[in-house]
């Protein structure tokens, strides 16, 4: 199992969701508003939050966990459905999952998911 973590512009949140829908069997999604600096250290075109110091930029976080089948479809829908080309598109992690747990059902595994 992976979870996927995507941190994406939040005005592509709307596409992205549009698309993730299509895939058959999508278990769930996660979103928060966060905020946050790539390399550029939130300067630059993008318009930022400042907080004390520094400076932040608003981005949104999508949270998956899947099958590692369905991780490989999952990242490509999200890094096409949120790219426009321009810096702060964002990045996809992929981490590994050890387990599940579904606590109405207490079942495990993929059977959680
Ligand atoms: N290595 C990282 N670890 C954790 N969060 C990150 C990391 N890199 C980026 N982020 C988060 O992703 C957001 C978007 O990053 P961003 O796309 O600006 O990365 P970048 O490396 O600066 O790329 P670009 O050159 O396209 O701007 C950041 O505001 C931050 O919240
Ligand atoms: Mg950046």
């Amino acid at each position: 199992m992976k979870e996927i973590k995507a941190i994406i512009k939040p005005f592509k949140l709307d596409n992205v969701l549009t698309e993730l829908h299509k895939i058959e069997g999508l278990p769930g999604i996660t979103v928060s508003d966060i905020r946050g600096f790539g390399k550029s250290k939130g300067k630059g075109a993008e318009e930022t939050i400042s907080e004390g110091l520094h400076e932040l930029v608003s981005k949104v976080k999508i949270e998956l966990v899947v099958s590692d089948e369905m991780a490989v479809k999952i990242v490509d829908v999200i890094q096409q459905s949120a790219h426009t080309g321009n810096i702060g598109d964002g990045k996809i992690f992929v981490v590994d999952v050890k387990e599940v747990v579904k606590i109405r059902t207490n079942e495990r595994g993929e059977m959680a998911i």
